[in-house]
């Protein structure tokens, strides 16, 4: 990696803004190889020259992934009009450049990904790839296991789409989840559409594997941990 400016460095890790990292810099609060620094624009290479802050070694991370609880009434398409979902992260985040990966409807809740990192969203996303996505989803009109069967098997869309095979799980009258492995616009609204019926809440639940952490209230988030980054690339590689 190249050297980098050591106040982008220390804003690189969301932890500070740029400015606030200026300001440790001037208090002598960060350390280049052992040395304090004397200036914001010192440039240094994270991956041979070991930088702390406060006594605490930096841990620099290429990218930043995280995890949100998206509530219900943003956007996770910058095209759409607002609010727009990464609003709500702390202006850091957003300086960084973190967008969703993938996208929920402006009524759709739950997990939704969102990073710095375009080369894996992007091949997470990939019709290919075929990723995990469990919605958990609540109907205006009873649900038949009929319906289960269809849904099933794959259903033609009134756009025209095929779906492919699913799993559909009954869990009450009007109460099912269903796992996907595409992503289609609008998928599983149209899906139940297909057979008669409408959606009235909609959840997402887990992606690629990965659950939606219920200790975060709608509009909260979290760093993902280094496991479920390893798990993401893996099956971004897969
Ligand atoms: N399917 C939908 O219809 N909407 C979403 O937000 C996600 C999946």
């Amino acid at each position: 990696m190249a050297s980098m400016r050591l106040d982008k460095l220390l804003a690189g890790t969301g932890l500070v803004s740029r400015k606030e990292a200026g300001v440790l810099v001037k208090k002598g609060a960060v350390t280049v190889d052992g040395a304090v620094a004397k200036s914001a624009d010192l440039h240094v290479d994270p991956e041979t020259q070991t930088v702390t802050v406060n006594g605490r070694p930096l841990q620099y991370k290429e990218h930043v992934y995280l995890m949100m609880n998206k509530p219900e009434g943003y956007v996770s398409a910058t095209d759409d009009p607002g609010p727009y979902v990464v609003s709500l992260l702390p202006q850091n985040y957003q300086k960084i450049g973190v967008f969703p990966c993938g996208r929920l409807d402006k009524n759709t809740v739950g997990l939704l990904l969102l990073t710095d990192d375009g080369t894996l969203s992007h091949r997470l996303l990939a019709p290919a790839r075929h990723v995990d996505k469990e919605y958990l989803v609540r109907t205006k009109f009873p649900f038949s296991v009929e319906d289960e069967a269809v849904l099933e098997a794959g259903v033609d869309l009134e756009t025209g789409v095929h779906t492919l095979p699913c799993e559909v799980d009954i869990r009450g009258e009007k109460e099912l989840v269903i796992r996907i492995r595409e992503g289609k616009y609008h998928q599983i609204k149209l899906m139940l559409r297909a057979v008669h019926n409408q959606v009235t809440y909609l959840e997402r639940i887990s992606f690629a594997g990965i659950p939606l952490d219920p200790s975060l209230s709608r509009g909260e988030f979290r760093e993902l941990t280094e496991e479920e980054i390893a798990s993401l690339k893996k099956q971004a590689e897969g």
